[in-house]
């Protein structure tokens, strides 16, 4: 049987240059008259993409298409994300997730365990709490009263077998020491698979309905093999995913320390505003995170997909492997992103 993760990088695009032709490189800029518009983060996105579509092909809002395609994702067998992920180091799952709209409004949750859609909790505490942010016990509680199910909390057969073999060595390291230990102790997700393409334990999904409005959305399982508690970029506002309606919308996957440490997306946002296109806005902020980190960086991967308010579509990540997803009215198609390292 095919590894999980390696069929999500191979099977995907493999699909796609079947239905659809040859896969692309250069962002695509949509006429106002092609919204709406879709994008999201790696191949399993096309999926996530076709949910969001529904919404959005019938004039609904980018709000419900974000909420809808992620949800897709959060229930795959196939990946990463949602209670088939890996688990942390005493073998918990535990998942973050946001959601923003194109009023500045936003909800989040973190360290939540045993419930299958945090990105549908995320939208409730935006939506009926007066807060932003509910995290652990706290944010599980809040679910359950809103008649979320408690889901079992037994992991995956791929996710039993992972920590099984991580359990061998079982040693975690801060991420810039990956590169040398990584043989050691395993990997502190996402890094790359001995074939070359990229673990990956997030997505992150970016829509413009039919009236012009932003919404995005951003669903993990985090670092596998994480230590018990810890949080990363994805439901973190300004760094897993910002939204402004007036300027664009930026999300983020990759190593989560990384994108808090520059609030990647808010920075990628900030740079569309000042003028820059998608594509260089994502590239100034890894370009950032390469002046701030320098020799830190280890082997790790943070990649940026962002929109601006036109329609216009651009990403960048800092080593190559990054693919992101594109559902509009004439196209539905896997690109792949440029790189800071090349490609
Ligand atoms: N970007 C997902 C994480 O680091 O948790």
């Amino acid at each position: 049987m095919l590894n999980r993760r390696k069929f999500i990088s191979g099977s995907a695009l493999g699909s796609v240059g079947l239905l659809m032709g040859k896969e692309l490189r250069s962002a695509p800029r949509l006429a106002a008259p092609d919204l709406p518009l879709v994008v999201s983060t790696w191949d399993v996105g096309m999926d996530a993409n076709r949910a969001a579509w529904d919404v959005l092909s019938q004039g609904g809002r980018a709000l419900d298409a974000v909420e809808q395609g992620v949800r897709v994702t959060e229930d795959s067998l196939n990946c990463c994300v949602g209670l088939g992920g890996n688990p942390d180091r005493d073998g918990f799952v535990t998942l973050d997730a946001c959601i923003m709209d194109e009023q500045g409004n936003c909800g989040s949750v973190a360290f939540l365990e045993r419930i299958k859609h945090p990105v549908s909790v995320a939208r409730r505490v935006m939506e009926k709490t007066p807060h932003v942010m509910l995290v652990g016990s706290g944010a599980q509680q809040f679910a359950l009263a809103e008649g979320f199910p408690l889901e079992s909390g037994i992991l995956s057969e791929d996710a039993q077998r992972a920590y099984q073999q991580w359990l061998e060595k079982s040693n975690y390291t801060p991420p810039e020491k990956n590169i040398e230990n990584k043989k050691q102790h395993g990997p502190f997700a996402p890094t790359r698979l001995a074939s070359g393409e990229w673990n990956h334990d997030t997505i992150g999904m970016l829509a413009l309905d039919q009236k012009g409005n932003l919404s995005g959305s951003c669903t993990t399982s985090g670092a596998g093999f994480k230590m018990r508690g810890r949080v990363g970029d994805s439901p973190l506002i300004g760094s897993g995913l910002f939204v402004d309606n007036e300027v664009g919308a930026c999300v983020a996957t990759g190593q989560g320390e990384e994108i808090i440490r520059i609030a990647g997306s808010h920075l990628v946002v900030e740079f569309m505003r000042s003028g820059l296109s998608p594509e260089q806005s994502c590239k100034k902020a890894i370009e950032r995170l390469v002046q701030c980190r320098k020799d830190k960086l280890g082997d790790v991967q943070v990649c940026f997909l962002a929109i601006d308010r036109s329609g216009a579509i651009g990403s960048f990540a800092l080593r190559p492997g990054f693919t992101y997803a594109v559902r509009a009215r004439h196209e539905e198609k896997i690109y792949k992103s440029a790189s800071w390292f090349g490609n």
